[in-house]
């Protein structure tokens, strides 16, 4: 019997940040996972991918809570989430940030606004000119310039909304990010900003990335290993080398395809 205390989060914990087993996912009759297994270590940059509609979403919300899956177990810094009230979540939640996919930042608020909301839900008694500063150093953490800070999600290029969407998921200091498709729609300069972003965050803070992509680019230029979603699971996890030598079609396909070609000859001249 699980109690209503909020289950406390692990400074000294040192497995997986993520640890999922046998996930089964479906809607309606629709099975979208069905016996997946994805473990994800500390500090890296893990990048999944997989066809449109392979369920790379869903897995996210699976481990954020959002969506409750029909079979398997979810644990996030060594911590089993399922199963569990928002209130004893609490303190393992703050522990990570979000960037879901299309960014969607409160529009009717500036983007310090933004970046305060997720301060203002789990420190409700923070004073507000502390509240503030925070949100200022975050959008500087960000790479937006201050003046950024009073302006409207309208008033901000694509790039500079998603960094405004890093800003606000950056805003509790997590050790876990998540994001959802960060580069499209982004143009190949602004995508290569945010890859650079990325991996700046990763290494000064210390976090653990989940990186849901399309882009190729920034499969090679920052992703440390690499999840392939087919056939409702993680068909294969590893560097893109360690993928390249394995004979699954999709996988030949996506890397050894002419785009895929294209991304790694890129790295190698940078
Ligand atoms: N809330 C929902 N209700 C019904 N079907 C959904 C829901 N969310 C996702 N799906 C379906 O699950 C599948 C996987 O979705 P998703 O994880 O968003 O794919 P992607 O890999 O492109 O992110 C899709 O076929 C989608 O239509
Ligand atoms: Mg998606």
């Amino acid at each position: 019997m699980i109690g209503e205390d909020p289950i406390q989060f692990d400074r000294h914990y040192e497995g997986p940040i993520i640890c999922v087993k046998g996930l089964r996912n479906s809607f309606g009759t629709q099975v979208v996972h069905e016996g997946l297994d994805l473990e994800v270590r500390r500090g890296e940059i893990i990048g999944v991918v997989g066809g449109s509609g392979t369920g790379k979403s869903v897995l996210m919300r699976s481990i954020i809570g959002l969506q409750t899956p029909d079979e398997g177990d979810v644990k996030v810094f060594g911590q089993s989430l399922l199963g569990r009230s928002d209130a004893q979540t609490i303190e393992v939640r703050k522990r990570w940030g979000v960037l879901f996919q299309g960014g969607a930042l409160f529009s009717t608020l500036t983007v310090a606004e933004n970046v305060m909301v997720p301060i203002r839900e789990f420190y409700p008694n923070m004073d507000r000119d502390f509240r503030r500063e925070v949100a200022k150093y975050k959008v500087c953490l960000s790479g937006l310039p201050p003046d950024a800070a009073p302006k409207y999600p309208s008033e901000l290029s694509g790039g500079m909304r998603k960094r405004a969407g890093i800003a606000r998921a950056l805003a509790l200091d997590p050790d876990l990010l998540f994001l959802d498709e960060p580069t499209a729609g982004l143009d190949p300069i602004g995508a290569a900003g945010f890859d650079n972003l990325t991996r700046e965050l990763q290494q000064t803070l210390g976090l653990t990335v989940f990186l849901i992509t399309h882009d190729l680019d920034t499969l090679h230029a920052i992703c440390d290993r690499v999840a392939v979603l087919a056939d409702r699971q993680v068909i294969a996890v590893g560097t893109i080398e360690e993928l390249l030598a394995l004979d699954h079609p999709w996988i030949q396909q996506y890397f050894n395809g002419p785009r895929g070609r294209m991304a790694s000859s890129g790295k190698q001249l940078a």
